[in-house]
């Protein structure tokens, strides 16, 4: 059994306040949550205030990003080490806004997910096909070549140490969600691709999120879907009431 993960990207939103404000509403909100890991991703400059409020909860704390060298003069990123100093477990990696606006390549998200698994981070993998790509029908190629390149020189031992997140960029901020069914068939690729690359005891293991305008009233949905094993949430993370409901998401048995 796969443990269900809730994440919520604050992306470039959240004063010190808010961040503190809300961190806290979420601990409160979701103490009864059982069974589920819930992360919540800040920006950089907030990550100690969240710490601070996710400390005594079993909420975890994640970065956005994080850069692969460990030290020295590369202005305006953030090691591996500085993110486990700041109480991180988790990064997303190569996020479609990070491959969109910032040039952030496969070969780059390789080298950030080995950064994030030698460092004992959990990388959050995210990879998807945009609306021209799912039109011409290559999303599975792309999906497989996104999979493939990001875990090169991946051990199969360390896969129990990752997380994909299928994120389609149509999907992001859109209010259109992939319906369960459209969802569930990448998901299935994806454990598929993990399957061959490494075995399918390793693949059954991984955690599959799904990210994508999800709201309080598609994640029972989704979440009813056998490889879909939780969710990046972007835009209704930024309010209590509905990420709280997200987490605590309807199971259909
Ligand atoms: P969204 O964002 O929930 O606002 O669509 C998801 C994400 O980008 O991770």
């Amino acid at each position: 059994m796969r443990r269900p993960l809730i994440a919520a990207n604050w992306k470039m939103h959240m004063t010190l306040a808010d961040a503190g404000e809300l961190a806290q509403s979420v601990v409160e909100g979701c103490r009864a949550v059982r069974d589920v890991d819930i992360i919540l991703a800040p920006p950089f400059t907030a990550l100690a205030r969240v710490r601070k409020e996710v400390s005594d909860s079993s909420i975890g704390l994640g970065a956005q990003d994080l850069y692969w060298e460990e030290k020295g003069a590369f202005t305006g990123e953030v090691s591996p080490g500085m993110l486990k100093d700041a109480g991180c477990d988790y990064v997303i990696v190569a996020h479609s806004e990070r491959r969109q606006l910032f040039g952030e390549t496969d070969k780059s998200a390789n080298r950030k997910v080995i950064a994030a698994l030698t460092n004992d981070l959990m990388p959050i993998l995210c990879v998807g096909e945009t609306d021209a790509e799912r039109d011409r029908g290559v999303t599975y190629v792309v999906v497989d070549r996104q999979v493939k390149e990001a875990l090169k020189d991946v051990a199969e031992a360390q896969l129990d140490k990752l997380v994909v997140a299928y994120e389609p960029i149509w999907a992001i901020g859109t209010g259109r969600t992939a319906t369960p069914a459209q969802a569930e068939e990448v998901h299935q690729s994806i454990r598929g691709q993990l399957a061959k690359l490494f075995s399918a005891d390793a693949a059954d293991k991984v955690r599959i999120l799904y990210g994508g305008s999800v709201k309080p009233d598609n994640v029972d949905d989704l979440m009813a879907e056998a490889d879909i094993d939780g969710a990046l949430v972007g835009g209704a993370s930024l309010k209590t009431e509905s990420f709280n409901r997200i987490c605590g998401f309807q199971r259909r048995t």
